[in-house]
């Protein structure tokens, strides 16, 4: 029917929590019901802001902190138009990455960490795929990128645990030590419902 619109469903999580294993199923699940859905993922690393976050990423540059946390940002503002476009989309971190890690960094408070994106679209539904620093530690050695370090990743966590106490977004938490196809049913689940109650409500503005 004609002015009913998609989905904005966010998967959120520590590395290793099998955010981006189960975006892809979950796209594919959601199209096999006959749904209109894309994904996308923060960073987008094919723009040119994209590109910069990827050489700071791989330590091939350095950039002053607040400079990187403001490209990310504008990462998530240039893709604003697609956002809105009305189709489903899952994506793949969101401003919830964006305010818990920079907000590891030493003299950032969670506070100023948000505001950058403070008005983007909100999501329906975040689901945070949780999974303790022992259990993370099972699925192997981190990579290369920045950040990949147990400490950083364990005050990351406490980052997202505070962001989780906001009750103005719709957060779901999900055991991400399950089996990869039980964690698949429990996040497919939780993504039909929110489709059907979002195409007849607005989009909403995050952190407003
Ligand atoms: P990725 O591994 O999902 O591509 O994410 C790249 C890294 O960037 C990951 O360590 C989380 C971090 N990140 C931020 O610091 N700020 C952000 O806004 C986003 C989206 C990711």
């Amino acid at each position: 029917m004609a002015g009913k619109r998609g989905a904005l469903i966010v998967l959120e999580g520590v590395d290793k929590a099998g955010k981006t294993t189960q975006c892809k199923k979950l796209v594919q699940a959601l199209q096999q019901s006959g749904q209109s859905v894309e994904m996308m993922r923060f960073p987008d690393r094919t723009t040119i802001i994209g590109q910069l976050i990827n050489a700071y990423l791989e330590k091939k540059s350095d950039l002053e902190d607040h400079v990187v946390h403001l490209l990310f940002s504008a990462n998530r503002w240039e893709m604003v138009k697609k956002l809105e476009q009305g189709t489903t989309l899952v994506v793949d971190r969101y401003a919830f990455s964006g305010a818990a890690f920079t907000s590891a960094k030493p003299g950032f408070c969670l506070d100023w960490c948000k505001k950058p994106d403070v008005g983007l679209p909100k999501p329906d539904l975040v689901m945070f795929l949780q999974l303790s620093p022992a259990q993370a530690a099972l699925r192997g050695q981190f990579g290369e990128e920045r950040y990949e370090t147990d400490d950083f990743q364990r005050t990351v966590q406490q980052k997202f645990d505070q962001l989780m106490k906001d009750p103005s977004v719709n957060w779901q938490e999900i055991d991400a030590s399950q089996s990869i196809e039980d964690v698949h049913r429990e996040i497919t689940t939780h993504s039909l419902n929110t489709i059907n109650i979002a195409q007849d409500l607005p989009l909403g503005e995050l952190w407003k």
